[in-house]
């Protein structure tokens, strides 16, 4: 079976703990549990993976590609605005990465306004919650199966 990686990065363990009023009272548990079954029943696998850690997250991207994931949406945090490192991990692997943002980042502080990791992944999905998830999920899945750009 294929396989999608839902990657989530700092402080995203503390969904539902961390403002509320921004990011909702749902937890992380709740959200990969919601996406491994929106995989499943479209016969997709989907691991999910947490961690605070840059060099963590950089490892999972290159094994993702060694183990031939077919797609991975990505919501890296505040390493968003500033990790060239992620940057370059993401930019040397041909996995289609989607990032995903809970909040609304335009809408906030400016330094939440520039993603240092647009430029090399194939979307960015912001302020529609964890719905953006199940968007970026349906869209990686489409990529794979006609193994070309979405129109
Ligand atoms: C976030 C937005 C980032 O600016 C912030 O640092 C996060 C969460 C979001 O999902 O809205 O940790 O990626």
């Amino acid at each position: 079976m294929k396989k999608i990686l839902l990657l989530n990065g700092p402080n995203l363990n503390r969904l539902g703990k961390r403002e509320p009023h921004v990011y909702g009272t749902a937890t992380l548990f709740e959200l990969e549990k919601k996406m491994k079954e929106a995989a499943l029943s479209e016969g997709y696998g989907l691991t999910a993976v947490q961690s605070n850690h840059e060099g963590v997250l950089i490892d999972l991207l290159h094994q993702a590609e060694d183990e031939g994931i077919a797609g991975i949406i990505f919501n890296p945090g505040a390493f968003t605005h500033y990790s060239y490192a992620l940057r370059d991990a993401i930019a040397g692997i041909e996995v289609p990465v989607i990032e995903v943002h809970i909040s609304n980042v335009h809408r906030r502080e400016a330094f939440r306004h520039h993603s240092v990791l647009a430029e090399v992944s194939e979307g960015q999905i912001v302020g529609l919650g964890f719905f953006g998830y199940e968007l970026a999920l349906q869209a990686l899945i489409k990529m794979h199966k006609g193994d070309e750009e979405v129109e």
